[in-house]
């Protein structure tokens, strides 16, 4: 089951995003770099995933604190808020260099915003939306005046560069987003879903040590350490979940195509994007799409569409807008807000 609800009750007060910011790696993987590594091609990646070229860290110097990090400052910057004014710092992630402290925690720590709190969340490719409901969460029930969510996977450090289906998707990215509570009534989020099915946790997943290769892959040659994926089963469940978590944040709040400005979607892969586009009638200018050249950043996908349509000057006020993400665990998630 899931945790979607009815619309979220009007509140005395609004919920404005005061700033955003994002960060990928300078380093550029493409296509081309990939057929001198594996049996593939420029056209064979292009027309499966919509993927020209992604971004992937340099390991001795950057991953995922580095990336977040600079993501929070620079959406800190455009709040024209100080680190020492956030309550909450969450961030999003998957690939955390180290279990101890959390990523939150050396970014509060860089940045100089003690005593805030600080914890990370893992929701795979749904993060950046799984810590926008919580941080909205926190402020709507007045626990918190300014959160910081940030999203960030550096996947490019848990892929098998010599397995051809895998590695091609993932790029490296984090995306920011400040939370303030403002008075403002017309400006917050008006509906938000969660939802989690670990029954197909092995569909998408970093086994460590030999014990949690799951049964299904007890013969594939799976290598510790490195994401497994079962593409075509995460297509299939993209592909459905997608479409039926937008279909569900408008039937909700009773949005229909037109009223929408954009849908902010995980960057999965281009087919998934379009396919849902095409079913519930989005025109192509409300429906972002940037994953020929970042990349699947996972948790960072969302975050970074977002900064880049806000400098853009894409995100009309007024025009509510629709975050969408589904990925491992398997996981989902929607919010949709005026701005
Ligand atoms: O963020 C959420 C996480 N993940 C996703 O959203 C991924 C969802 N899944 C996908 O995007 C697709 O399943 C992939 C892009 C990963 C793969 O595309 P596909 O159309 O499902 O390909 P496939 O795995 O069914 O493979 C088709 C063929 C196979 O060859 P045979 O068995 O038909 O001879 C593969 O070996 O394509 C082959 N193949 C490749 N060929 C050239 C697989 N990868 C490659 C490659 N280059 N990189």
């Amino acid at each position: 089951m899931s945790s979607e609800a009815a619309p979220l009750p009007a509140l005395p007060f609004g919920i404005r995003i005061a700033g955003t910011g994002s960060a990928v790696p300078d380093q550029v993987l493409t296509n081309r770099d990939f057929e001198k590594i594996v049996d593939t091609s420029d056209e064979w990646i292009f027309q499966r995933t919509g993927i020209r070229e992604r971004r992937v860290c340099d390991p001795l110097k950057e991953g995922t604190f580095t990336l977040s990090r600079d993501a929070v400052a620079r959406a800190l910057e455009a709040a024209k808020m100080k680190a020492s004014e956030l309550d909450f710092i969450i961030c999003a992630t998957c690939t955390s260099e180290m279990g101890c402290p959390s990523t939150s925690c050396r970014i509060a720590g860089a940045l100089g915003a003690a005593p805030a709190a600080a914890f990370d969340l893992v929701a795979a490719c749904s993060g950046f939306v799984y810590a926008l409901n919580v941080g909205e969460s926190l402020v709507r029930a007045g626990r918190a005046k300014n959160v910081a969510v940030v999203g960030c996977d550096a996947l490019s450090g848990h892929v098998d560069y010599c397995e051809r289906t895998v590695s091609i998707l993932f790029g490296d990215a984090a995306g920011a987003a400040i939370l303030t509570r403002d008075t403002d009534t017309t400006k917050g989020c008006i509906y938000q879903s969660m939802g989690a099915d670990g029954s197909n946790w092995h569909s998408l997943y970093i086994p460590r040590r030999p014990q949690e290769v799951a049964e299904c892959d007890r013969n594939n040659g799976i290598r510790l350490g490195f994401l497994q994926m079962d593409g075509r089963e995460v297509f299939k469940f993209a592909v459905t979940k997608f479409r039926e978590v937008i279909e569900d944040a408008m039937a909700k709040t009773g949005l229909k195509v037109d009223d929408i400005g954009q849908v902010i979607c995980h960057q999965s892969n281009a087919r998934i994007i379009e396919a849902a586009r095409e079913k519930i009638g989005f025109r192509h200018d409300q429906v972002y799409v940037n994953i020929d050249r970042f990349g699947n950043s996972s948790a960072g996908s969302v975050g970074l569409c977002f900064d880049q349509l806000m400098q853009a000057g894409k995100i009309q006020p007024g025009k509510p807008i629709i975050f969408v993400a589904f990925g491992g665990g398997l996981t989902w998630a929607s919010s949709v807000w005026r701005i």
